[in-house]
């Protein structure tokens, strides 16, 4: 009887500690725990920002996709697929593009017109789609 009550206990504290951890995971999008985006010194506005991943899709299908889309990666073989990468380490190119920390003259220009709540849109974006399959 009384095993009985211990193991119900038990029980339910696993969902409770599984459900927490996932629910923690799956609401924070603003990746400032991470390695990438803690160096970058952030006010606290853009660093607690939760990115949004379709106001990112709509700035990256404006902005983006004439070279990061998959007809010109199939073409230029040095443009990088953003699909599928992580979206601090995308992040936080932007921000060192638009710094001049990473220099290249396309992007720099490109970094330089967007804002850092928006970077974290496009970034969070790309990291949630399947990387292509460029090999053909
Ligand atoms: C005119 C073409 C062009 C446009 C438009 C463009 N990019 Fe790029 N992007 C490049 C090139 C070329 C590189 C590779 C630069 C290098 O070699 O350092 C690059 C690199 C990057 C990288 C670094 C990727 C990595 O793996 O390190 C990111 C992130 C990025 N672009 C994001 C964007 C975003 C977001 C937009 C839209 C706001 C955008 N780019 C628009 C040409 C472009």
């Amino acid at each position: 009887m009384r095993n009985r009550l211990i193991k119900q206990v038990l029980a339910i504290s696993l969902i409770w500690a599984t459900t927490a951890t996932v629910a923690h995971a799956e609401t924070d999008t603003s990746f400032k725990d991470t390695l990438a985006v803690q160096g970058l010194k952030l006010e606290s506005s853009a660093l607690n920002y939760q990115a949004d991943a379709s106001k990112g899709e709509t700035l990256a299908n404006q902005r983006c996709i004439a070279c990061h889309g998959d007809a010109m990666l199939s073409m230029m073989k040095t443009y990088p697929d953003l699909k599928g990468q992580k979206a601090a380490y995308l992040f936080k190119q932007l921000v060192d593009f638009k710094r001049g920390d990473r220099t290249d003259p396309l992007m720099q220009a490109q970094a330089g017109m967007l804002s850092e709540t928006e970077m974290k849109d496009i970034a969070y974006y790309y990291s949630r789609q399947t990387a292509s399959d460029l090999s053909q």
